[in-house]
Parts: structure tokens; C-alpha cells; sequence
């Protein structure tokens, strides 16, 4: 029985009422023992001066009928108490049942729905009636699925990208195993050179997924300290010289006069630049030509890096920051292009910082530009 109430917020209700009611009839029965007997006395006595005027010698005051009287009128008052309790009792029972459909309902249902999201069912919804503070938790409640779902459907998509990802260059090195095992394939220094750099790729693979799960995870701490731009820009670009070198591509630094220093975590603001800058020797032609520049707007330094390569067709714009998108895929495969990694990693990395990363594009073959802020050190 106790457990039952202890389990049951409906059966609480009704016994705290139940108590509140009791507590009212005991304290009524108790004031009416002490102070209905004196109160009654005292109104009769002045009644009773009232009949004696009026009526002469024998009369109301006698002290017989006066008992008899205070019996009767204790008699109703008991009688009137009961009904009040039993009154006060049903309107108990029914509040609480009514408080049980319109509280405990609710809870109960979300209750049911949290335990079938544990089970896996991530599209499970509550309904919401009202505005009070329980509908406010519904509404809490179905966000909460909302977003369990995104993430759930975002982690199966993301297991299906990188098994994709990764079956393209197993097939490739598989292949060419088997053709060197049926003689098909000459084992010249060509074809191992193919298999490495497969594997190659599927290495880079994994490092970039590990370091995307790592930043996106923000398992690594900002080293956050004002920092000179020129510098940044010169230990990017220096990095990539020999990219620059072999595919003939010239470098402008348009850097302001009077750039004030940054507040960013060296390492990972190199990482951005170096990104962006990779991204623009590979989408340039050879011959082509590529300006990093760099400017203050208030309180913030805006970075840029412009090319004038293949550019990015407009329809495109929108999900290039995205896992694993890529303008043309054959093409990135067949050029021993990245994953489409590179951008997602940066963005993160300078939302990391509070800060933000776009890319604008004329179209195909009009070049593009990245730019990234970051901010100024006061
Ligand atoms: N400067 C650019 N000019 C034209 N297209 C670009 C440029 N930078 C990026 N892109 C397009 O955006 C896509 C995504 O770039 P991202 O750097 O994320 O991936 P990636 O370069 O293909 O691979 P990786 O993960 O190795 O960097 C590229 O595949 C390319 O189609
Ligand atoms: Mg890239």
C-alpha cells in the first residue's frame, strides 16, 4: 500500500488533501469542544434576558432546557461537520483525479516516449496541449528528439560517406593486386607506384577523418595569443613553395599597412591559411595566379585567399564546406584530389575561434576567393 503511494503522484495528491481535510475537521472538533460550550452559554444567557423580558417569570433561562438545547445544537453542528468532511472529501477525490488527467497524464506519456527513444525509436513525439509549464516541457521534449534524430540520421549518413570514401581506393588497390597475380598487370615500378599512391590516399583519408572527428569533437585546446598576420601568411606560404614552384603559379601578398595583430591559436590559424591556400594551387591551372590579402573591418582582420582557377559554379556555393562534397568528383578522384575534408576542417576550426568562413565564386573558370575573419587584439 505505502508503495503503491510512493509510486503513484495521483494517490500523493489525494492523501495530502485528505490530510489537509483531516487537519480542518480535527481543529474544528477540537475549537468547537473548548469554545462552542462558553460561546453558546453566553449568546443564550443574552437571549435569554431577551425572553425573559418579554415573556415573564418562567421561562427560557431554565437550565434543563438549556442543556437539552446545547445538546441538540451539538447534534447538528456534528451532523453539519460530517457533511462538510464528506463534501470537502468528494471534491478532494475529484480534484485529484482531475490534477491525475492533466498532470499526470502528460508526464506519463513523455515518461513512455523517453523510453522508446532509449530504444532506439528516434521520431517519437509528445503531444502538447496548452501553454503552461508542462507544455513547455513537451515542447523541451520533442526539440530534445528533434535533435537526437538529426544526429542519429547525420551519424548513418556519416558511416555511409566513409565506407563510400573508402571502398574507392580498396577497389583500386585490390585491383591492381589481382592483376598482378593473374599476370594480367606487368609488375613494373608503374603499377606498385599506383597501388602506393592508393594507399597513399586511403591514409590521407583516415588522417583527415581523424582530425575532422578531433576538431568537430573540439578535443584540443585554443592557444589563443595575439598573433602578426605577414607572419601567418609567410609560414603558410612557405609550406606550400614547392606547390607553387611546380605548377608555375605566381603569389601576391596584398597585406594592409598597419594590420593590426590578431587574437588566434597559431597553429590552427596556419592550418586555415594552408588549407585554403592548398585548395587554390590545386583548382589553378598551371600559369595561374593567386592573392592572398588581408584587410581590418572594426574590430575584426578579414583574410582572403583568391585564385583565378576553375572557379565554383553558383548552385554549388552553398555546400562546399560540407563532409566530403566535391564540385566534380571524377575529376578530384582522377587528379589525386582530397576527400572534401579540407574545407570542413577549416570552418570548423575558425568557428572554433568565434568566428566565421564564406566563399564567393563568379562561376566556372572565373576563379574564387575564401575569405575568414579573425579577431583584432585590442
Ligand atoms: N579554390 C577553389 N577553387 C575551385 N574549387 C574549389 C576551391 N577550393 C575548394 N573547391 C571545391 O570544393 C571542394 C571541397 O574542398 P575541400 O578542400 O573540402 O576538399 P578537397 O580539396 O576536395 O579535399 P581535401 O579534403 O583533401 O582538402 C573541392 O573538391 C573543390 O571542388
Ligand atoms: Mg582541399
Amino acid at each position: 500500500m505505502t508503495d503503491y503511494f510512493q509510486r503513484h503522484l495521483g494517490a500523493k495528491l489525494l492523501l495530502s488533501y485528505l490530510a489537509i481535510i483531516l487537519v480542518g475537521v480535527v481543529v474544528l472538533i477540537v475549537a468547537s469542544q473548548f469554545i462552542l460550550p462558553a460561546s453558546f452559554n453566553r449568546h443564550m444567557a443574552g437571549m435569554g434576558m431577551m425572553m425573559d423580558g418579554m415573556m415573564g417569570e418562567q421561562g427560557f433561562g431554565s437550565s434543563n432546557a438549556m442543556s437539552q438545547l446545547y445538546i441538540d445544537f451539538r447534534a447538528s453542528f456534528n451532523e453539519a461537520l460530517m457533511y462538510a468532511a464528506l463534501a470537502a472529501m468528494v471534491v478532494a477525490i475529484a480534484l485529484s483525479l482531475y490534477l491525475s488527467r492533466g498532470v499526470i497524464a502528460p508526464v506519463r506519456a513523455m515518461s513512455l516516449a523517453t523510453q522508446r527513444i532509449a530504444d532506439g525509436r528516434y521520431d517519437e513525439r509528445v503531444q502538447v496541449h496548452g501553454t503552461d509549464e508542462l507544455a513547455q516541457l513537451a515542447m523541451r521534449f520533442n526539440q530534445m528528439a528533434e535533435k537526437l534524430n538529426q544526429t542519429e540520421s547525420m551519424r548513418r549518413r556519416l558511416i555511409g560517406d566513409v565506407s563510400h570514401e573508402l571502398r574507392t581506393p580498396l577497389t583500386a588497390i585490390k585491383g591492381s593486386m589481382e592483376g598482378l597475380m593473374d599476370g594480367v598487370l606487368p609488375a613494373t615500378n608503374e603499377t606498385y607506384q599506383q597501388i602506393h599512391t592508393e594507399a597513399d590516399r586511403l591514409n590521407r583519408l583516415v588522417d583527415d577523418l581523424q582530425e575532422l572527428s578531433r576538431v568537430e569533437a573540439r578535443a584540443y585546446q585554443l592557444d589563443i595569443r595575439p598573433l602578426d598576420v605577414s607572419s601567418l601568411v609567410q609560414t603558410a606560404t612557405k609550406r606550400l613553395a614547392p606547390q607553387f614552384e611546380s605548377k608555375r603559379i605566381s603569389l601576391d601578398l596584398e597585406l594592409a599597412p598597419d594590420l593590426p595583430r590578431i587574437l588566434a591559436d597559431e597553429d590552427r590559424a596556419v592550418q586555415v591559411l594552408t588549407n585554403l591556400t592548398g585548395n587554390a594551387l590545386q583548382y589553378t591551372p598551371e600559369g595561374g595566379r593567386i592573392i592572398i590579402s588581408a584587410k581590418q573591418i572594426g574590430d575584426e582582420v578579414q583574410i582572403s585567399v583568391c585564385d583565378t582557377g576553375i572557379g565554383i559554379p553558383p548552385e554549388h556555393l552553398a555546400h562546399i564546406f560540407d563532409r566530403f562534397y566535391r564540385v566534380d568528383k571524377s575529376r578530384s578522384r582522377q587528379s589525386g584530389g582530397g576527400s572534401g575534408i579540407g574545407l570542413t576542417i577549416a570552418r570548423a576550426l575558425v568557428e572554433a575561434h568565434g568566428e566565421r568562413i564564406w566563399v564567393e565564386s563568379a562561376g566556372m573558370g572565373q576563379g574564387s576567393t575564401f575569405t575568414f575573419t579573425l579577431p583584432t587584439a585590442k
